[in-house]
């Protein structure tokens, strides 16, 4: 064991302690490429809005392959945003909004250590923002929300914190309040700092008015926002004192506990806010669990794993782009690491940092750092990395796909290319393949329509092979649990629904019940199984 000199600990700490890596969530076009551009400008990363491209699908471009290809380019691009903010070094993880890509933003899911979740006033909470947020609470991932576009109409804050509490299952706490919105829009009292901001609705400005209030009761206030404002506002803090908890960092942190803030990402305004409360309360990369044992960021040793795979934009070169999470150590440049999996040492000449929209080659990155390694066919996600330690880092489950498909071969000379295609896009999580047991019949399941042509697309333009599709009534993939593979009862589950049965990409055994009330007859009908709607349980 070789132990570290004293100040060089020290220094390895402090790089864990400031590093902050989180992920904005919220359905599209609530507001998170601005607040993102936003959060950019305030690190100085970049220096104009409208820098960061967004990398949302633009409507009715389904078979539009071109944007498709587009998309995975910027995707690329935005995967990490890097930036320093008062010496705090910030990660932002880009989660893809489009339905359709939902398995990659839960992915993303796990390797980030808190999430900003943005909720457009006027929309309220909309059905991709409830579905992520449930993931992130079945994570216990400290959440922020961001009540964006408050310059237009919406809804009361009050109704809308209320339906937060409702469809998210969020314990809520204001740290902010808007005083008007829309067209009377005047700006926000802050209870984080006790100050009140007032709304110039100039969106070139980067930094607002701000006035410190120091006793609401002043008559300060009413002179700042008028009368009635001011009035309107005492009375609203007031229940906001009465009907919320206190803000608590611990249980913030422990996911129990979800400050709200209240802005507008593109006039720039509640958005400095937002970031100084966050750099205060986030948390540092946190210890993960693995199969062997809980490890931690500051161990010495390095470990991390792949929770992301990009396949180079450039069709003639057919490496791929692993994004590893670091998870403890240190990960250097041109160190032998052992991919677990495969029980084999690699070593990377340039691994890639993120530093707002520009790769770079870095010598040494931290706990909480994410570096994009080249990769030729040897990752796939979930896999650790390690300096030797047997090492399995867990949940990055699959999720049921909701489309179901039978794939077959177009071009009989071109078998080898197509299972080789299929093979690596499945690695790379672009949608879930399942064997039938019957016949072995191959199914891609996917989570939005729109993966059968992209895999289609890459198929032929990556790996040479043509493929076509046949529909199959599936209505969910179920991983099948059960104490007792001998038991009687399983048996015959097994005879009964041969049919129905069928292996996924690591063998697990899955059932593709075809209908809601099939599933549920088939659960009264053997008690002693369980059917899960992911495969980790
Ligand atoms: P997304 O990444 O969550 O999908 O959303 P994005 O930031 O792209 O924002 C979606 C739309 O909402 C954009 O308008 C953006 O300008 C607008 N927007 C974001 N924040 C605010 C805000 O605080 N107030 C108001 N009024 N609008 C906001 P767009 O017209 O769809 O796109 P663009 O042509 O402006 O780029």
């Amino acid at each position: 064991r070789v132990y570290l000199p004293i100040f060089f600990i020290m220094g390895f700490i402090e790089e864990i302690q400031r590093r902050r890596t989180f992920g904005i969530v919220s359905h599209p076009d609530a507001g998170k490429t601005t607040l993102t551009e936003k959060l950019l400008l305030f690190g100085g990363a970049i220096q104009e809005a409208g820098a960061v491209k967004s990398n949302k699908i633009k409507k009715g471009a389904t078979s539009d392959f071109m944007e498709i290809e587009r998309q995975r380019g910027i995707s690329v691009a935005t995967s990490v945003l890097a930036f320093e903010y008062e010496g705090i070094k910030i990660n932002i993880l880009d989660t893809p909004g489009h339905k359709d890509f939902a398995e990659d933003t839960f992915r993303t899911l796990t390797a980030v250590d808190s999430v900003i979740v943005v909720i457009d006033v006027a929309k309220g909470v909309e059905e991709q923002t409830e579905k992520l947020v449930k993931v992130c609470r079945m994570r216990q991932i400290p959440i922020i929300v961001f009540i964006n576009k408050m310059d237009r109409e919406g809804k009361d804050a009050f109704d809308l914190l209320d339906e937060i509490e409702q469809k998210l299952g969020l314990t809520i706490t204001p740290l902010s309040f808007p005083i008007g919105m829309g067209y009377d829009f005047k700006g926000i009292y802050n209870i984080w700092e006790k100050n009140v901001n007032l709304f110039t609705g100039d969106s070139r400005k980067d930094i607002e008015e701000t006035v410190e209030i120091s006793d609401l009761k002043s008559e300060q206030l009413n002179t700042i926002v008028g009368n009635t404002a001011a009035e309107t506002l005492r009375e609203e803090l007031e229940l906001v004192e009465g009907i919320y908890p206190k803000f608590n960092k611990e249980q913030y942190l422990n996911g129990e506990l979800q400050p709200v803030f209240f802005g507008s990402a593109l006039n720039n305004f509640g958005v400095r806010e937002l970031l100084d409360c966050f750099v205060s309360i986030a948390p540092p990369p946190k210890p993960k669990q693995s199969e062997e044992r809980l490890v931690k960021p500051e161990e010495e040793k390095f470990t991390g794993f792949v929770f992301k795979i990009h396949a180079n934009m450039d069709p003639n070169h057919r490496d791929r782009l692993a994004f590893i999470k670091i998870v403890s150590g240190e990960f250097k440049r041109n160190v032998p690491y052992l991919h677990v999996r495969h029980n084999k040492k690699l070593k990377f000449s340039s691994p890639n940092a993120f530093f707002a929209e520009k790769k770079q080659i870095v010598d040494i990155s931290y706990p909480g750092d994410i570096v994009g390694l080249h990769d030729t066919g040897n990752f796939k996600i979930g896999d650790t990395l390690t300096e030797g330690e047997i090492i399995n880092y867990k949940g990055i489950p699959s999720f049921s796909p909701e489309h179901f498909r039978y794939i077959n071969n177009a071009d009989p000379l071109k078998a080898k290319q197509l299972y080789k295609g299929i093979d690596q896009l499945m690695d790379e999580g672009v949608a879930q393949l399942f064997t039938l047991d019957l016949n072995g019949r191959k199914v891609i399941g996917t989570v939005g329509a729109l993966q059968y042509e992209v895999i289609q697309y890459r198929l032929e333009h990556e790996y040479g092979a043509k493929c076509t599709y046949e529909n199959l009534n599936v209505h969910k993939a179920c991983w099948v649990e059960t104490k007792d593979k001998k038991s009687a009862e399983f048996l015959e589950f097994k005879r009964v629904k041969q049919r129905f049965l069928a292996k996924d990409k690591q063998g697990q055994m899955v059932f593709l019940a075809d209908s809601h009330f099939s599933l549920q007859m088939t659960q009264q009908k053997y008690p002693s199984i369980t059917f899960h709607l992911t495969s980790e349980f």
